[in-house]
């Protein structure tokens, strides 16, 4: 198998974040983030559901930490609240916000797990948003004075710190197709919200490397999918290449690279957009990082031809579309396509060289059907996740710099606009009585980590 050319050194973990989890949305000093204000729009999200319980994690912390230090992980990647420790998004830290992380950390220490930290998993304080939010520049430099206060109070003990979770999740789905907090649809707040994430990571990288007494490891998580042209016509190529540029390339390049692609940055011109730009910005963004947190759950395939096999919509702009390819799905419909994830990885290190690279985020949902004692036989999962860990061994033994693996969830969760209706866990909750069964897929990663581990 694969799996076991996987080195000992490898790094194995879980990731959650805050909104998704915590609940206790009122407490401590905790003021409203953006996602407590979508969640109230009518429609927005499904069966109305929000994240004020959650899986009530900041009430039974703990007990999380020892489903974790059970399976065995060594890593724990979950990410900090902004208005829990900096209320209202400027200002002093609020210590009773910082004082759940402080636990935690000592929780996860104490059990033998590294913690892993993210700064920005999606919860902007909702004052930060009436200002203008991300697409307006002040936003970044917000950004990295929270950095630098989280950083105070933990950089003595967490030694890898991810900035951004998923800039085009919070860019695009947020201010330019609506489908997340705050729910804007407008191309160009979108683009500007990209560039404005993108500043506030190069800004707190650099504050927190100025600030940092012994090393730590600093990187920027991205959702990469593969974009393959439905045909090898010019039009799907074209489709394929503007996908991978607006998707992936939009977030590297300018990271890894010092530069936006330039083909992107015509398309978004074409549609009257610029990227606001300002003198120094790029040599910012482009800080040198220590690894590129790879999340990855779908592959996707694109035309540039419509169903009446035209190229230009009524408007007469060139068609963009993604077919549907008679490949087996998770109950997010998304394609399973873990021979994609090779490629996207092996095609990273050829493009990309020189950085370290984490899966910090795969997995699935499926209709989970849980037996009487709310057990969980979920092969899907099981098999999912088995053919997506050969798939990283698989890219890792033709070059690419892979250094670990953490699984997208823990816990069943607040699955943003689908509510709690999406189930991601590797444990299930039951909402009802906040009950965590560890499904037949942690058992799974527990015996596979142990074995490859060779600890048998
Ligand atoms: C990613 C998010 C994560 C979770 C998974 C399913 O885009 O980072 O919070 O919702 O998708």
């Amino acid at each position: 198998d694969p799996i076991d050319t996987l080195p000992p050194t490898f790094r194995w973990g879980v990731a959650t974040s805050s909104y998704q989890i915590e609940g206790a949305v009122a407490e401590d000093g905790r003021t409203p983030s953006i996602w407590d204000t979508f969640c109230r729009v009518p429609g927005a999200v499904a069966n109305g559901d929000h994240g004020d319980v959650a899986c009530d994690h900041y009430h039974r912390m703990p007990e999380d930490v020892a489903l974790i230090a059970d399976l065995g992980l060594d890593t724990y990647r979950f990410s900090v609240a902004w208005p829990r420790v900096q209320p209202g998004g400027r200002g002093p830290a609020n210590p009773a916000g910082l004082a759940f992380y402080d636990r935690l950390v000592d929780e996860l220490l104490g059990r033998g797990v590294d913690p892993w930290v993210t700064l920005y998993h999606w919860d902007l304080p909702q004052e930060l948003e009436d200002a203008g939010g991300w697409p307006n520049r002040d936003t970044a430099y917000r950004f990295a004075d929270y950095a630098e206060l989280v950083f105070a109070a933990l950089g003595d003990r967490v030694r890898t710190w991810t900035t951004l979770n998923e800039p085009w999740c919070s860019a695009m789905l947020g201010y330019a197709y609506g489908d997340h907090a705050p729910g804007r649809r407008d191309l160009g707040d979108g683009i500007a919200a990209a560039h404005h994430l993108l500043l506030g990571h190069g800004l707190a990288t650099r504050r927190l490397r100025a600030a940092a007494q012994s090393p730590i490891e600093l990187g920027l998580t991205v959702n990469l999918s593969t974009a393959d042209p439905a045909t090898d016509s010019a039009a799907d190529r074209d489709a394929a290449r503007a996908a991978d540029g607006l998707g992936n390339r939009l977030y590297l390049d300018p990271v890894l690279r010092g530069a936006y692609p330039q083909d992107v940055v015509a398309d978004l011109a074409a549609e009257g957009v610029r990227i606001p730009v300002q003198d120094g910005d790029l040599e910012v963004i482009a800080t040198p990082i220590d690894v590129l947190g790879v999340n990855y759950y779908f592959g996707q395939l694109h035309s540039g031809v419509d169903e009446q096999g035209r190229e230009r919509d009524d408007d007469g702009r060139p068609v963009r579309r993604v077919v549907r390819r008679d490949l087996p799905r998770t109950a997010m419909d998304w394609e399973i396509v873990p021979e994609s994830f090779t490629d996207l990885l092996v095609r990273l290190h050829r493009d990309y060289p020189g950085v370290p690279m984490v899966i910090t985020e795969n997995g699935a949902a499926f209709d989970d059907k849980p037996d009487a004692e709310g057990f969980v036989a979920d092969d899907d999962r099981v098999d999912y996740l088995t053919e997506h860990l050969r798939a990283v061994a698989r890219a890792r033994q033709a070059g690419a710099d892979l250094r670990g693996y953490f699984a997208w969830s823990l816990l069943d969760n607040f699955e943003w606009a689908y509510g709690y209706d999406k189930r991601f866990g590797i444990v299930r909750v039951d909402y009802e009585t906040q009950r965590r069964t560890p499904k037949r897929s942690a058992l799974w990663y527990r015996d596979t980590v142990r074995r490859v581990r060779g600890q048998r």
